[in-house]
């Protein structure tokens, strides 16, 4: 199969419309879509994906007005997020209506869903009579995709498009909201800042990676991860100077470091802007994982605003030291 790259959403809906998956681009990253009521359009998104089929999707969708045709009900803070946030990088895991398909939620009785938030993509939604399933655009385990080469790479000669919207603005996947009763849960950090969302909700707990786990505990942990052997560490002279002989590709956030020849780093953002570093962290990733290094250093991020999103990446990517 010859897989074109293209920013043309005509086409685009016609391979959806005739139960193809494609993939498309979001603000976070690229996903790998299709019409959610095709089962073998969802069937063969777990294949391409080598995703376990109880890992649930998330469900795309291009306005407000259609969220009620997926879901039961609304919990007021549900509602009082989506107004600020949607369209944009926020998932919410609601009540399924019985038109959802199991295979989409994986038996649960929950969706996730959102309204992303990229001309291109709303367009074709808007085009569309069903909403689109698309988990990120990367085989199970490997790093999301930010650039429409990032996708082409793993995927190219397997899908019969990728839609071309540049390089995601935001960089990593969205933040994931669930709820018990009225109170929201963080089920994952992401592109919004855990402190953005509670100037919404007032306090929220976040999930422990066990607890989000879905079904098989421990199988998810290693997520996010590039092959080259990737470590985050808080001193990372040291770590250069515990692996000495090594070609090290170093990840920072501002300030950079004093290094030989055989360090290849990366400074995310020399002003240290936090949403500048997460908009970067996967292309750099990427970038580093094809430079045919020993290891992959990375410094760990403030604790703070998405520098927390930034550490839970690192972690999933990582190994410990
Ligand atoms: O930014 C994003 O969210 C991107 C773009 C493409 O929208 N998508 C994305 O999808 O990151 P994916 O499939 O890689 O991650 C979705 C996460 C999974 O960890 C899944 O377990 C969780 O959402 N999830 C989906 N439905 C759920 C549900 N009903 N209950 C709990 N978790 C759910
Ligand atoms: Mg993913």
């Amino acid at each position: 199969m010859q897989t074109i790259v293209s920013g043309n959403i005509k086409i685009a809906a016609d391979l959806l419309e005739r139960g193809e998956i494609i993939a498309m681009p979001t603000e976070t990253v690229y996903g790998l879509a299709g019409n959610i009521f095709n089962e073998e359009a969802i069937k063969m998104i777990f294949e391409l994906k080598k995703r376990p089929l109880f890992n649930p999707l998330i469900v795309h969708i291009p306005s407000i007005d259609t969220l009620e045709d997926i879901v039961e009900e609304i919990p007021i803070k549900a509602k009082n997020l989506a107004d600020v946030f949607w369209p944009g990088p926020l998932t919410l895991i609601l009540k399924k209506k019985s038109t959802v398909p199991d295979l989409v939620t994986a038996g649960k009785d929950t969706v996730a869903v959102r309204i992303p938030n990229h001309p291109l993509t709303l367009q074709l939604l808007e085009k569309l009579d069903f909403p689109l399933a698309a988990p990120s655009a990367n085989p199970f385990g490997s790093i999301s995709p930010t650039t429409p080469s990032h996708v082409f790479g793993y995927f190219s000669g397997k899908l019969p498009m990728v839609l071309d919207g540049g390089d995601c603005e935001r960089g990593i996947e969205s933040t994931i909201i669930g709820f018990e009763g009225e109170d929201p849960i963080v089920y994952r950090l992401g592109s919004i800042a855990l402190e953005e969302i509670e100037e919404v909700v007032g306090p929220v707990k976040v999930r422990n990676k066990k607890e989000s786990a879905p079904t098989a505990p421990g199988m998810l942990s290693r997520h996010y991860a590039p092959d080259t052997p990737t470590y985050m560490v808080e001193d990372v002279s040291q770590f250069i100077a515990q692996n000495p002989n090594m070609k090290i590709g170093v990840i920072i956030f501002k300030e950079p470091l004093q290094v030989t020849e055989n360090i290849h780093q990366v400074v995310l953002s020399e002003s240290g802007d936090l949403k500048e570093a997460t908009s970067r962290l996967y292309a750099v990733l990427h970038y580093l994982d094809g430079m045919d290094l020993d290891l992959i250093v990375a410094e760990r991020f403030p604790n703070e605003g998405l520098g927390k999103s930034i550490n839970d990446r690192l972690e999933r990517a990582t190994k410990k030291k």
